[in-house]
C-alpha cells in the first residue's frame, strides 16, 4: 500500500487541454459533494468541505462539475472550500441540465438558457471565467449549431477558456468542430463499459482530452470480492485503484474524475497514479470483456 505522505495525482502525467492548459491526469469529479439523487445539500456536509480541500493538497488540478450537480451545490461547495483558488487549479463546469427533482435530469439548449446557466457558474464559482465549460448533453430539441453557436460566444466574449462536449457520439463532435474548438469530450466509460471505444480513438487522433465519467463504475469497481480481487492482492492495489490505473495506462488522452463525498475514498482513488499496472495485466483487464455486475 501507498504511504499518505507518498500520493500524489502529478504521478499520473499531465495532459494540456486545448493544447495549452497543463493539468495532472488524474482528477476529481465534485458530483458526490450533493445529497442523495445529486440533490442538494450531502448529508455530511463538513466531510464534504474537507473532501473538497484536500484534492490541491493531493497534487490534483483538475476538478469536474456542474450547474446541475445540487443543483448549484456542488459549485457553491467548491468556491466555498477552494475560493481563492491555488495557482494551476482548473475548475471545469458544465451547463444544459436542468433538474425537477433527485435523479432527474432534462437536457435544455436554447442558447439563452445555457447563457444563464454560464453566469450562474462564474457567479458560484466566483470567477470571471471558467476554464473549461462543457454541454453536459446536446439537447435534441434545439438545433446543434445554435447550441454550439452560443458556446462560441462565450469564448469570443472571454468568459470561457476551453470548450468541451458530453456524452457525445463521433458525428457530433465532428459538426460541433465546424463551429468550435473542442477541448475536452466526457462519456460514459470504465472496465466494464468500453461502448465509446471510437469516440475514445477519434480525441486521441484529434488531441482531444477524454473524461471518462462513472470511472470506478459508481463504486462497483471499488468493491473486494469483484473481478479485481487476485489482480488486488497480487499489486497490493485496491480495487479501485486497479480500475483507475487501467484508466490511466489505457489512453495519454485519457482524465478521469472518480467521485467522491469522503476523504478515505478520495486518497485511496488519487493513489492509483502511484500503482504501475503491469504490461500482462493491462492486457488481461483489456481482453476480459468485463461486465459490470448487476
Ligand atoms: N458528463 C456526465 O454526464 C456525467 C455523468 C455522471 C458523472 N459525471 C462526472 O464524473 C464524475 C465521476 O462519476 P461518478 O461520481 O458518477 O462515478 P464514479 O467516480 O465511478 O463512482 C463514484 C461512486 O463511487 C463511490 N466511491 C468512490 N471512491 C470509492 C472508493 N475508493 N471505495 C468505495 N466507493 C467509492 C462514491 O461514493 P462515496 O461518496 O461514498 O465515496 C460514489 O458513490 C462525477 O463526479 C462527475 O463529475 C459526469
Amino acid at each position: 500500500m501507498v504511504a499518505m505522505t507518498q500520493i500524489s495525482a502529478q504521478r499520473s502525467g499531465t495532459f494540456k487541454i486545448g493544447g495549452e492548459l497543463e493539468v495532472s491526469r488524474l482528477g476529481f469529479g465534485a458530483m458526490r459533494v450533493t445529497g442523495p439523487g445529486i440533490w442538494g445539500d450531502p448529508e455530511d456536509v463538513e466531510e464534504a468541505r474537507r473532501t473538497l480541500r484536500r484534492v490541491p493538497e493531493l497534487g490534483i488540478n483538475f476538478v469536474d462539475t456542474a450547474d446541475s450537480y445540487g443543483p448549484g451545490t456542488s459549485e457553491e461547495l467548491i468556491a466555498e472550500a477552494l475560493h481563492p483558488y491555488p495557482s494551476g487549479l482548473v475548475v471545469a463546469t458544465k451547463g444544459g441540465l436542468t433538474r425537477t427533482g433527485p435523479n432527474q435530469w432534462h437536457p435544455v439548449g436554447r442558447p439563452e438558457y445555457l447563457r444563464q446557466q454560464l453566469e450562474l457558474s462564474l457567479r458560484r464559482l466566483k470567477v470571471e471565467s471558467i476554464d473549461l465549460w462543457q454541454l453536459h448533453r446536446i439537447d435534441p430539441k434545439v438545433p446543434a449549431d445554435e447550441q454550439f453557436g452560443v458556446m462560441k460566444e462565450f469564448v469570443d466574449e472571454g468568459k470561457v477558456r476551453f470548450l468541451g462536449l458530453s456524452q457525445v457520439k463521433v458525428e457530433q463532435i465532428e459538426a460541433a468542430r465546424r463551429v468550435i474548438d473542442v477541448a475536452t469530450v466526457q462519456n460514459l466509460y470504465n472496465l466494464t463499459n468500453r461502448q465509446d471505444e471510437d469516440v475514445l480513438t477519434y480525441c486521441e487522433a484529434n488531441g482531444i482530452g477524454f473524461i471518462p465519467w462513472y470511472p470506478i463504475a459508481s463504486g462497483e469497481l471499488a468493491k473486494h470480492g469483484g473481478v479485481l480481487d487476485e489482480m488486488s492482492r497480487r499489486l497490493e492495489a485496491t480495487p479501485s485503484q486497479i480500475a483507475l490505473a487501467w484508466l490511466l495506462k489505457r489512453s495519454p488522452v485519457m482524465l478521469p474524475i472518480p467521485g467522491t463525498g469522503k476523504v478515505r475514498h478520495l486518497e485511496e482513488n488519487t493513489a492509483a497514479a502511484n500503482v504501475t499496472l503491469p504490461d500482462e495485466d493491462f492486457d488481461a483487464l483489456t481482453n476480459a470483456g468485463l461486465q459490470q455486475p448487476s
